[in-house]
Parts: C-alpha cells; sequence; structure tokens
C-alpha cells in the first residue's frame, strides 16, 4: 500500500476499501438486473441462452455452488457475448470518474489544455453508429468473430476501444476479470432457478435505465417462478 497517499490514516483506506465493494455490488448488480430484462424483451436470444447454460446445471442440482465447476461457466460461450452485449447496450457505469491531463496536447485534432478535466462518455461510445450496426438492437452476434455484426457498418473491423464498459489503460477496472467470472456463475444459477418475466408489459419496449448510479425510480418488478427451489 502507498504510504504516501495513504499516510496511514485508516479513514482514507475505509473510504477506498468502501469505493472497491460498493464499485463491484453495484455494477455487478446493474449487470444481472440489464441482462434478465433483455432476455425477457428478446425471447429467441433468451432460448439460445438457456439451452446452453440450464442443461449442464441440471447435472448439479443438488449442491449448485459446491459443483458448478469452472470450467464449465468457462464453455458457456454465448452466455459471455450476452453479457458482453448487455455492457455494451446498457454500461454499468454511464461516466467514469473526471481524467484530466498534465499538460496541453492534442487530441484527435482537438486542443485540450492543461488539467481540463474529461469524461469518457461509455454511453455514446456504445451506441456510435460508425462503430455498430443498429447500435440499439440487443445483438450478442456483435461478439461472434465469425458474423457479419462484428464488424462496422461499413464492413471493417470495429475500434479496439468501441467497447470499454470497464474503461482501459492505466485506470481500467482492477475487478474486470473478477466481474467477468462472477457474471458466468450468478446467471446461470440464478436461471437453474428461477424463472423471470418483466411484470410491466411497458418495461418490455419502454425498459427504465438501470446502472451504478440508478436509484429507487429505476426498480423494474419482476415475476418469479421457481424451477428449482433453492436448498441452504
Ligand atoms: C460489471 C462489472 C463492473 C464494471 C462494468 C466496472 C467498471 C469499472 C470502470 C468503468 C472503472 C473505471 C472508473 C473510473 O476510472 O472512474 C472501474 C474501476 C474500478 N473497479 Fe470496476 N467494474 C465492475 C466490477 C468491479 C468489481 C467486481 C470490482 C472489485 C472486485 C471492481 C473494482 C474496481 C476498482 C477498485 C476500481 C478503481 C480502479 C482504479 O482507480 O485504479 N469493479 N470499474
Amino acid at each position: 500500500m502507498d504510504v504516501e497517499i495513504y499516510q496511514e490514516r485508516d479513514d482514507l483506506i475505509i473510504d477506498e476499501m468502501l469505493s472497491v465493494f460498493v464499485g463491484a455490488i453495484k455494477t455487478t448488480q446493474s449487470t444481472t438486473t440489464n441482462l434478465i430484462c433483455y432476455m425477457d424483451m428478446n425471447p429467441h436470444i433468451k432460448e439460445k441462452l438457456l439451452g446452453e447454460i440450464r442443461p449442464p446445471l441440471e447435472e448439479v442440482k443438488d449442491d449448485i455452488l459446491g459443483e458448478l465447476k469452472f470450467e464449465t461457466v468457462s464453455e458457456f460461450d454465448y452466455l459471455q457475448k450476452v453479457i458482453y452485449e448487455t455492457l455494451r447496450i446498457e454500461p454499468a457505469l454511464k461516466l467514469p470518474a473526471g481524467s484530466c491531463m498534465a499538460q496541453d496536447c492534442v487530441l484527435n485534432g482537438v486542443k485540450v489544455k492543461k488539467e481540463t478535466i474529461l469524461f469518457v462518455n461509455f454511453w455514446n461510445i456504445h451506441r456510435d453508429p460508425r462503430q455498430w450496426r443498429e447500435p440499439t438492437k440487443f445483438e450478442p452476434e456483435r461478439f461472434n468473430t465469425q458474423s457479419e455484426w462484428y464488424k462496422t457498418p461499413d464492413g471493417k473491423p470495429r475500434h479496439p476501444l468501441a467497447w470499454c464498459p470497464f474503461l482501459g489503460g492505466k485506470r481500467i477496472c482492477v475487478g474486470k476479470t473478477f466481474a467477468e467470472v462472477v457474471l458466468r456463475y450468478v446467471v446461470p444459477i440464478l436461471y437453474h432457478h428461477f424463472d423471470f418475466e418483466l411484470a410491466n408489459p411497458e418495461h418490455r419496449i419502454n425498459k427504465p435505465p438501470v446502472n451504478f448510479n440508478s436509484t429507487a425510480s429505476s426498480v423494474i418488478p419482476v415475476k418469479l417462478t421457481v424451477r428449482n427451489p433453492v436448498v441452504f
């Protein structure tokens, strides 16, 4: 730990730890909520996803948490595409904290003065029509290297940072790998035990945004059907 920054002050260390917990929980929670909503809004995608993730879990019905192996969740390729597309269409963070330049510079032809605060707008980057075909459509095939959806609308490779829900460079999320593994477990376990249906049909057409900054007004009610009771 950098003693220069923390100066052995407990309040700063506690503050930092709280940021890690909140940053970890609200992001994965909103991604899971959004994924469940987009599945209900896109039944053909949900059917394909459930076809991949449910059968292997039926074999380990009694003790999912104990028996579900990393090797099994690692093979859920379509789930990964669905998670990535969920993070594209509704990034868990709409905006990261501001960044400022240490010196005057020119970014892509734009002069930026030293200490000007800049924000990376994930939402707009993820819906840039120069990078994404039909950007408002939920389409996991965008992450299938063999698909036409993998390319820009004019058939070129996408910019490497066209998809950046975890930011990039030195400021990239330190929990990225962990978050991706957690989602690979959480989504199949939830769909093994339950089925979800949006309780308000209006939300299928007009889904309230859910992200790190969401408040109680973004709560999306669902009808829950129990498939396999949770046994503790
Ligand atoms: C879907 C899940 C997640 C998303 C989309 C996400 C996204 C991000 C983004 C965009 C940043 C950069 C924020 C900024 O610079 O303003 C960030 C930073 C960070 N994330 Fe995540 N995150 C996720 C999950 C997690 C998890 C699970 C953890 C911890 C276990 C975590 C810990 C952190 C920490 C500590 C930082 C600050 C890193 C730094 O300042 O160098 N995140 N995350």
